[in-house]
C-alpha cells in the first residue's frame, strides 16, 4: 500500500480561524433555528428553557404550529428569470425589506441579561418591527432611547385600566407606531413544565434549581453579574413590578381582566391614533368583528400553543380568514414559523407577514444580539432563495397556487 501523497492533503486540509468569542463559536454551530432551538437548550437552565420553550398542556397547539407548515406543501415554477428578487412589502402603512416582525415575548432578561434591547436593536438594524411586551424587563422608553426602527407596544388588559391607558400614552409619547392587543389571555393557559419546575419570574435559585445553574455557568453568571430583573413598564406600582417572585399563572389571574371585551376595543381605538391590531383571532367569526370593529390588522395566534391547547393553528386559519376580511384589514400569521419558506407558506394563502417569538428568544439565549443579528439575517436569505426556487421574483407573485395541503 502505497503511503498518503502529501499533495492530496495539502489540497482538502483546512482549518476554520479558531473564534475566539464563545457566543460567536455557539452560533457558527447552527444552521437552522432548529440548531439554536438545541443550542439553547445546552444553554439555559431547564426552568428557564422550559418556560420558553414550553406550552399549555400536551402541547398539541404548540406542535400543530409547526405541523401546520409541514401539511402545506410547495407548488414550484421553473425557468422563470428570477435573477433579481425582492422580498420587501409595506405593512400598516411602512415599507418593511421582508414580510416579518419580532412578536411580543415577557420577561426577556431570563433568556440573556442583554434582554429586550438586544431583540429591540438587531429588529432596527433589520428595519423590521420590534413588538414590546406589556410584561418586558425593560421599560417602554429605555426600548425606545435604543433603538430608531420601527416599534410596537403590546398591550395586555389589566385590570386597572388606568394603568393601560397610562402605558398607551407612554408608548405614543415614545414612539411606538403600533398597539397589539392580546386578546387570547382571559386567563392565563395551564403550561404544565412551569407547573413541575415550579418556575417564577424572576426565577429563583433556590435548592433545587441550584444544581441546575451550577450545570449551566455560562448562563447562571451572565443572570448573577447583570442588575436584577423587573417587570420594567410598571416599576414601583401596586399590581407587583417583581420584586418578589410571583408564579406567571398567579400574576396574570389576579392582574389581568378576564373581562376584556368588544367595549375595550373600541375604547382603545379612543385613546390611540395610530394602528390597532388584535393578537391571538381565532375564528373567522372573530375576524369579522375584529373587521367590524374597524382595527387595522389582525394576528392569527394563539400565543405560540401557550394558552388553549388543541386551538386551532394559525396558518390553517389564513386562507378562510383573509377570504372571508382580507379586504378591510391586514392579516399576521403567528406561531410554528421556523424557516423564510414558512412566511412564504403563509403569504401565498393570503398573510400580510408573519410574527416569530420563540426563534428570536432561543437566538438571544445562545448569543444574545449577535444570535438575534445571525436570526434575521438567516431569514432575510431564506425568503429570498425560497422565493427564487419557487419561480417568483417578488412576493406578489406568490398566489393560493403557490401552495397546497398535503396529507403526508
Ligand atoms: C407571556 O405572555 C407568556 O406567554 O409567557
Amino acid at each position: 500500500m502505497s503511503p498518503p501523497r502529501l499533495d492530496t492533503l495539502r489540497a482538502v486540509l483546512r482549518f476554520r480561524d479558531f473564534e475566539w468569542d464563545p457566543a460567536l463559536r455557539r452560533l457558527a454551530r447552527c444552521a437552522s433555528v432548529e440548531d439554536l432551538r438545541s443550542a439553547a437548550r445546552r444553554r439555559l437552565p431547564r426552568g428557564i428553557f422550559d418556560y420558553i420553550d414550553g406550552a399549555a398542556e400536551d402541547e398539541r397547539s404548540a406542535e400543530r404550529n409547526v405541523a401546520g407548515f409541514e401539511r402545506l406543501g410547495f407548488r414550484p415554477r421553473v425557468l422563470r428569470e428570477v435573477g433579481e428578487t425582492d422580498c420587501t412589502t409595506t405593512l400598516l402603512g411602512r415599507a418593511l425589506p421582508m414580510p416579518l416582525v419580532l412578536s411580543p415575548t415577557g420577561f426577556g432578561r431570563v433568556a440573556h441579561s442583554q434582554g429586550e434591547l438586544a431583540v429591540a436593536r438587531a429588529a432596527a438594524r433589520a428595519g423590521l418591527p420590534y413588538s414590546l411586551s406589556t410584561l418586558s424587563t425593560r421599560s417602554i422608553e429605555e426600548v425606545a432611547a435604543v433603538s430608531s426602527g420601527p416599534r410596537w407596544f403590546q398591550v395586555y388588559a389589566w385590570r386597572d385600566r388606568g394603568l393601560v391607558g397610562e402605558m398607551v400614552e407612554r408608548a405614543a409619547a415614545a414612539g411606538y407606531e403600533a398597539l397589539l392587543l392580546t386578546v387570547d389571555t382571559p386567563v392565563v393557559g395551564r403550561r404544565e413544565r412551569d407547573v413541575r419546575s415550579g418556575f417564577t419570574l424572576p426565577p429563583q435559585l433556590g435548592l433545587e434549581t441550584l444544581l441546575d445553574g451550577i450545570l449551566h455557568p455560562g448562563w447562571t453568571l451572565d443572570f448573577l453579574r447583570s442588575e436584577p430583573i423587573v417587570f420594567a413598564n410598571v416599576v414601583g406600582r401596586e399590581v407587583g413590578d417583581g420584586s418578589t417572585p410571583v408564579a406567571l399563572a398567579d400574576y396574570i389571574n389576579t392582574q389581568f381582566d378576564p373581562n376584556l371585551g368588544w367595549r375595550d376595543v373600541e375604547w382603545l381605538r379612543g385613546i390611540w391614533d395610530g394602528p390597532l391590531v388584535l393578537k391571538g383571532i381565532q375564528s373567522v367569526a372573530d375576524a369579522r368583528l375584529a373587521a367590524d370593529a374597524g382595527v387595522q390588522a389582525i394576528a392569527l395566534s394563539n400565543h405560540g400553543g401557550r394558552q388553549l391547547d388543541h386551538a386551532p393553528s394559525p396558518v390553517e386559519l389564513v386562507a378562510p380568514v383573509c377570504d372571508a376580511v382580507g379586504e378591510r384589514l391586514e392579516v399576521l400569521c403567528d406561531g410554528g414559523v421556523r424557516r423564510g419558506g414558512d412566511v412564504l407558506k403563509a403569504l401565498a394563502l393570503g398573510a400580510r407577514a408573519c410574527m416569530i417569538g420563540r426563534p428570536y428568544l432561543y437566538a438571544l439565549a445562545v448569543a444574545g444580539e449577535a444570535g438575534v443579528d445571525w436570526l434575521l439575517e438567516h431569514f432575510r436569505q431564506a425568503l429570498r432563495r425560497d422565493l427564487a426556487l419557487l419561480g417568483c421574483s417578488r412576493l406578489s407573485d406568490l398566489s393560493p397556487d403557490s401552495v397546497e395541503w398535503r396529507s403526508d
